[in-house]
């Protein structure tokens, strides 16, 4: 369709949405109209676009008028209240919170895995959990050439997943530790500089938390693979931005290391780097601010049968969040 469209974004002064904004300018979706929406707090600041300023407006359930795609990143609570009055408004949504992701009706897509889902929406589309998403860009493929059983995964989480507070709180932990002064901690349980927190999210009556179960319940729907299982650990980590995930992946059919880097070669959005005698292999900090997610230190599991061990990271609030949800909406216009 070769029209212009107007667009909102919910939460546009959030770390997310504020990168929104930049993939939006960036991979040149035909905007027409920009409406940027955040608490009552931003209304009246105004943010970068296209060359020009754009000013905040406060969130109120009259704002979608004329939208056309309302991008979410607020919260589940502000999608959970908000997203009906968009939608009746007449837009489409893409959700980049947990409210709608289990939803049946809602498809919950990786474009580059289940674009196609793209078409069965009834006015909300979600974007997955970041973990969840990045793990795919490499699981997937390999799954299409060996038929993935299960996984067992521990991700080391940068903390602008938590958001601006995060981030914040562990550039004065690091300050307060080299100048001797005392850590004060406000936004995690545990001192995060210096350390690492087996704790992302809330914790089930399964000992396991809610951010460790969306692996296994995202997976399956964006896979079309209900019998998929996946044991996770999720781990904060003192990283500014990029998150990491050890994966060990048992398929139906034997695999080797040379085809599984044959596969996971000119994957679009994802790189391989992968050569260890080099001391090549995916970092965060090469991933941070790159779209494309990167996969490396493919070996064969010692443990488990027709197995794979291997490293993928990629930027969370690309990947894992604003340019999957630009992707889709991408899709959508089509
Ligand atoms: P604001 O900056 O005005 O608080 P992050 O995930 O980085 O913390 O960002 C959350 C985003 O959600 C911000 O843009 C924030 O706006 C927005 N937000 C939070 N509470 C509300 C609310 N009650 N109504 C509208 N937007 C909200």
């Amino acid at each position: 369709m070769n029209r212009n469209y107007t667009v909102a974004i919910v939460g546009a002064t959030g770390a997310v949405g504020v990168e929104m904004i930049k993939v939006l300018e960036r991979r040149q979706f035909p905007v027409g109209k920009l409406v940027l929406l955040a608490s009552a707090r931003s209304a009246g600041k105004t943010l970068p676009f296209n060359g020009t300023t754009v000013t905040v407006e406060e969130l109120t359930e009259d704002s979608f008028k004329g939208v056309d795609i309302a991008l979410f990143s607020a919260g589940a609570g502000i999608s959970r209240k908000f997203a009906p009055f968009a939608v009746k408004a007449g837009a489409v949504v893409v959700d980049n919170s947990s409210e709608f992701r289990m939803n049946p009706d809602v498809p919950l897509v990786v474009p580059e895995i289940n674009g196609d889902d793209v078409k069965l929406h009834k006015g909300i589309l979600a974007n997955p959990n970041c973990t969840t998403a990045i793990t795919l860009m490499a699981l997937y493929p390999l799954h299409k050439a060996f038929g993935v059983k299960r996984v067992i995964a521990s991700s080391y989480q940068a903390v602008s997943g938590t958001g601006a507070q995060a981030l914040a709180e562990l550039k004065a932990q690091v300050e307060a530790i080299v100048t001797g002064r005392p850590v004060e901690k406000n936004v995690y349980p545990h001192q995060i500089a210096f350390n690492v927190l087996p704790h992302v999210d809330v914790f089930l009556d399964s000992g396991y938390t809610k951010e460790e179960m969306k692996m296994q319940n995202e997976a399956r729907r964006i896979m079309h693979l209900p019998a998929f299982t996946a044991s996770v650990t999720c781990v904060r980590v003192p990283v500014f931005r990029a998150h990491s995930i050890s994966v060990n992946a048992e398929f139906e059919r034997p695999v080797s290391v040379e085809e599984a880097r044959k596969v996971l070669t000119g994957v679009p959005g994802l790189k391989l780097v992968d050569d260890p005698a080099k001391n090549e292999y995916p970092l965060p900090l090469n991933c941070a601010e790159t779209d494309d997610c990167q996969v490396g230190r493919i070996r064969l599991d010692c443990a488990l049968e027709n197995g794979l061990a291997f490293w993928v990271a990629g930027d969370q609030l690309l990947k894992g969040a604003a340019l999957n949800a630009v992707q889709i909406a991408e899709k959508l216009i089509c």
